[in-house]
């Protein structure tokens, strides 16, 4: 005991010379030296491997322990990488009260990570490629200094991000393949100093936070989710003007690329492996600074996109652009492209609208002879957004049927200029306004809505259909609407049944053509291009090599022979497709099957 002390004392004196040399501070020096000495006795014992000078009782700091650093007699860093250090993580830590930074990548370090309640003057902690089993709840409490923090590559029992984790004053965290679950937290906001987050290979879903939206992240990865996945649409990334890198590659993200002309130093864009929809905004396309784009196996419609020569990009493969170059699309094609993006471009129009002929059997749009648009009917689809006003591009219209959906917002006075118009059936949605002067020769069908009262009520409905006596009675659930109503009908089961006697024709001629035709490698295995992808050492970590092949065995199907490959996004599509059952409802069914088939061809 005595010599304990005695020990004690020279190391307090031996501090003080330090401080004094050196420093010319740190008061606590002696205090907090023989506490230092006593945490990392601990730390070495509850180790092994652990480097031979680290003798429990001798003192960290003089001579320095092997990877350890310190300031004024206080141990400040811990730093052995990859030299097979096992064991756990004792609590003690949390009493190294000058500790800045625990560095032990690479080691095989077990047990649950120690709850360390502080110290505040953490700032890194570095714990990735280890074999840590949990993490406690509290983790995260406390560390008020935390700026940087990686347990990529541990097996870790299902966690989720604590609310806590957003005290941490976060630059950058590397949180990847680390069994992270649940959905990501809407605490974005608060992560103010936030840089660089990687979240690739965890177990999140839901969707993208809102507060993301008032972020500087440069660098967000949140690739290849396993389960459920990341979903929803990708929205609030326009708002996000500080990003440079994004990889959302292998998700179920859905609707449209938003405008990303705020996000002025964009460098790379992976989001292959989704179910985007709608055009590729130029925004993307002619961002400046753009080096990387990865956009294949969406549903992106309208024309392929063209980037500069300088631009690695990767975006043809498994998409629904209207042709295979870039090149205009037809016009109806366009037109009906901006009605789809009042609606969002839902998936259920992108599967089936493949190629460059919407008189091809696109769901809900009929055609005459001569190939122009007379009805669309989007009956029962659970469409939500608004009327886009550019429907009154398609002038041939005759009939639009948009009953039963959640649709928003005013018809658009732009529609009373359609010249053939007949019926406009928006019959319970959630429309709003005014309804709009429609000729005498329009029935316009509105139960169901809440149109101002301006236009609405008992008496009005008879004047936003004025001259067609039969339409009068509305509120009565449309069944009064006699003669008239029957006509409606009788018309429409022919079209209905013409739609799918062309698509009987249709159907068996592609499935000649597909008879004929050698199927070529549809499109390049996802595993190659997440190789190619995510195998680049620009982020710098050998994860994103390590974990490119982890999706190649469920995201691909071998046919009867290696030539045969169709990917399970496209599988997917189709049984989605299947799964649809309003489709069915309006008698699109068979129109929709032909689409994903053709589709499937096309894209050879
Ligand atoms: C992912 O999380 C879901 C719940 O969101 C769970 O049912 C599933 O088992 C988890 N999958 C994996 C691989 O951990
Ligand atoms: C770009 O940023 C400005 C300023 O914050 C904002 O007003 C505008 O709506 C943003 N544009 C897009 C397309 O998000
Ligand atoms: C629809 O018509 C308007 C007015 O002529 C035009 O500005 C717009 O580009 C057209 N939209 C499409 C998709 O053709
Ligand atoms: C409305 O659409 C939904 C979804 O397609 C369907 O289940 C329901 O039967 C429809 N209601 C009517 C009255 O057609
Ligand atoms: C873009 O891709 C090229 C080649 O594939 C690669 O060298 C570069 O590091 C990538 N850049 C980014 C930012 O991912
Ligand atoms: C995830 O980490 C485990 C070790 O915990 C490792 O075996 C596995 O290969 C990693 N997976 C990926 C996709 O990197």
């Amino acid at each position: 005991m005595g010599k304990r002390k005695e020990k004690r004392r020279s190391f307090s004196i031996l501090s003080l010379v330090v401080v004094a040399l050196f420093l010319g501070g740190a008061g606590n020096a002696s205090a907090g030296g023989g506490g230092d000495a006593a945490a990392m006795a601990e730390l070495s014992r509850s180790l092994t491997n652990a480097p031979s000078d680290w003798k429990p009782g001798s003192d960290p700091c003089s001579p320095k322990w092997t990877g350890v650093s310190c300031s004024g007699g206080r141990v400040i860093g811990i730093n052995v990488r990859g030299v097979g250090l096992a064991g756990t993580l004792p609590s003690s830590l949390s009493s190294l009260t000058s500790l800045q930074s625990i560095f032990l990548p690479g080691n095989q370090l077990s047990g649950p990570l120690p709850s360390l309640g502080g110290p505040a003057t953490l700032q890194e902690i570095f714990l990735d490629g280890n074999l840590f089993s949990s993490v406690p709840t509290d983790f995260f409490s406390g560390l008020s200094g935390l700026q940087k923090l990686s347990l990529d590559n541990n097996p870790l029992s299902p966690w989720q991000l604590p609310d806590s984790f957003a005290d941490c004053p976060f630059v950058s965290v590397s949180l990847s393949n680390a069994s992270i679950s649940g959905a990501l937290p809407d605490f974005f906001d608060r992560l103010v100093s936030l840089q660089s987050i990687r979240l690739s290979y965890n177990n999140l879903s839901g969707p993208l936070p809102s507060s993301l939206s008032q972020s500087p992240i440069g660098e967000l990865i949140l690739n290849n989710q396993q389960g459920p996945k990341l979903s929803g649409t990708i929205d609030v990334i326009g708002q996000m003007s500080q990003l440079s890198l994004l990889w959302i590659q292998s998700n179920a993200f859905s609707g449209p690329i938003p405008d990303l002309s705020n996000l002025t130093s964009l460098q790379s864009f992976n989001a292959r492996d989704n179910a985007l929809t709608g055009i590729v905004p130029t925004s993307l396309t002619a961002a400046a600074t753009l080096q990387n784009v990865s956009l294949s196996n969406n549903h992106l419609q309208g024309p392929m996109p063209k980037f500069s020569t300088s631009v690695s990009a990767d975006i043809d493969k498994g998409n629904n652009f209207c042709l295979p170059q870039a090149m205009p699309c037809d016009i109806k094609v366009m037109q009906l492209l901006a009605v789809a993006a009042g609606f969002g471009y839902p998936s259920m129009l992108a599967v089936s609208w493949t190629g460059n002929d919407p008189c091809g059997g696109w769901f809900g749009v009929f055609c005459d002879q001569k190939g122009n648009i007379v009805t669309l009917n989007f009956a029962n689809q659970h469409l939500d957004g608004f009327i886009s006003p550019e429907i009154a591009n398609v002038t041939s219209l005759t009939k639009v049927i948009l009953k039963n959906n959640s649709l928003t917002g005013v018809i658009p006075n732009s529609m009373t200029s359609l010249p053939h118009l007949q019926l406009l059936d928006v019959s319970y949605n959630q429309l709003s306004g005014d309804i709009p002067n429609f000729a005498s020769t329009v029935t316009v069908v509105k139960t169901g809505n809440s149109f101002g009262s301006g236009s609405s009520g008992g008496g009005s409905s008879g004047s936003t259909s004025a001259g067609s006596p039969a339409s009068s009675p509305m509120d009565g659930n449309g069944e009064s609407k006699s003669s008239k109503g029957i006509i409606i009908g009788t018309v429409l089961a022919v079209l209905v049944l013409v739609a799918c006697l062309a698509c009987g024709v249709y159907y068996l001629r592609r499935k000649k053509k597909m008879e004929k035709l050698k199927r070529v490698q549809m499109a390049t295995f996802p595993e190659q291009l997440e190789q190619v992808k995510i195998g680049n050492g620009a982020v710098g970590s050998q994860l994103y090599t390590d974990s490119s092949n982890v999706e190649s065995t469920d995201t691909t199907i071998h046919l009867d022979n290696n030539e045969n490959v169709i990917s399970m996004q496209e599988l997917r599509k189709a049984t989605n497709n299947f799964s649809e059952e309003s489709i069915l409802g309006s008698g699109g069914f068979g129109v929709v099957y032909k689409g994903v088939l053709s589709n499937g061809i096309k894209s050879l």
